[in-house]
């Protein structure tokens, strides 16, 4: 069994990496599971089309919450353009332990508040331009 990435989630729950907020942030977004109602709120600084800085907040699950602190380790540096190609897969690598489907949502949520963010920054980028 997957032992060594269920410590790592863990860890990850207990000691979140990139937690907390960033007042200058370009990007705020907020979003949570219905099923449960845990939340994960993310907070961006953009620099020329990349990840500059991020922070996030959250409560809920082991899963949900370890899910978005890996998350922000992993697209710090990256092109908004590349944060938009990350997928389910990504996600379920990045974790690397088997997932019910109810725990995939959990997974997940982090991945939904990131894109929706990057998303809504580039389509208020577009308006601006146009
Ligand atoms: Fe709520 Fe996992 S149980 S996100």
């Amino acid at each position: 069994m997957a032992s060594q990435e269920l410590e790592n989630i863990l860890d990850h729950y207990r000691n979140p990496r990139n937690y907390g907020e960033l007042a200058d942030a370009d990007i705020r977004v907020k979003d949570s599971n219905p099923l449960c109602g845990d939340v994960v709120e993310m907070h961006i600084k953009v620099r020329d089309g990349v990840v500059e800085d991020i922070r996030f907040k959250g409560k809920g699950c082991a899963i949900s919450q370890a899910s978005a602190s890996m998350l922000t380790e992993r697209v710090r540096g990256k092109r908004l353009e590349e944060v938009k190609d990350i997928d389910r897969q990504y996600i379920l690598n990045m974790l690397g332990i088997e997932l019910s489907p109810v725990r995939l949502k959990c997974a997940l949520l982090s991945l939904k508040v990131l894109k929706t963010g990057v998303y809504t920054y580039l389509g208020e980028k577009l308006k601006l331009e146009d």
